[in-house]
């Protein structure tokens, strides 16, 4: 969980988004971030040490500040089915012309990501 840089815009996420894609599917990480109006949100899932490596990439970031792991778990079962990243805006989004984030009602889909302990944080945001 973070509190993003004012600058930051729905067109740098987007970026971010496209970005992780790559990397996290080269590395077998799943990952899901929640963008609210002052809070960025995001599960990570994977290797042990493929996801530390990258939090310390993510955590370097200047894009955002207030870094903290909210919860950690060791599990043999995914919550997220895809490598790669996805994105979801919790607010409505206008004018972004790239359609590859997910809606509010399609992240509540992912059943995975709503189950749980780690879930509860993301169910609060998704309603
Ligand atoms: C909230 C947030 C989440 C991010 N999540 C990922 C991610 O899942 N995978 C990824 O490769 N980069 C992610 N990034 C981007 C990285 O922090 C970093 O910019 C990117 O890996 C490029 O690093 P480089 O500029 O050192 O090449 C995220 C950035 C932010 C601000």
């Amino acid at each position: 969980m973070s509190t993003p840089h004012p600058d930051l815009s729905e067109e740098s996420l987007v970026e971010i988004l496209k970005q992780a894609q790559t990397y996290n599917i080269a590395h077998e990480i799943s990952g899901f971030l929640l963008s609210t109006h002052d809070q960025l949100i995001q599960l990570i899932e994977g290797k042990e040490d493929d996801v530390r490596e990258l939090f310390e990439i993510i955590r370097k970031d200047r894009r955002h500040h207030h870094i903290q792991i909210e919860n950690e778990v060791h599990s043999d079962c995914r919550s997220i089915p895809f490598f790669g990243m996805g994105l979801c805006f919790t607010y409505l989004v206008e004018n972004l012309d790239y359609h590859f984030y997910f809606t509010k009602e399609e992240a509540q889909q992912l059943n995975g990501l709503i189950d749980g302990k780690i879930g509860k944080l993301f169910q609060e945001y998704l309603v």
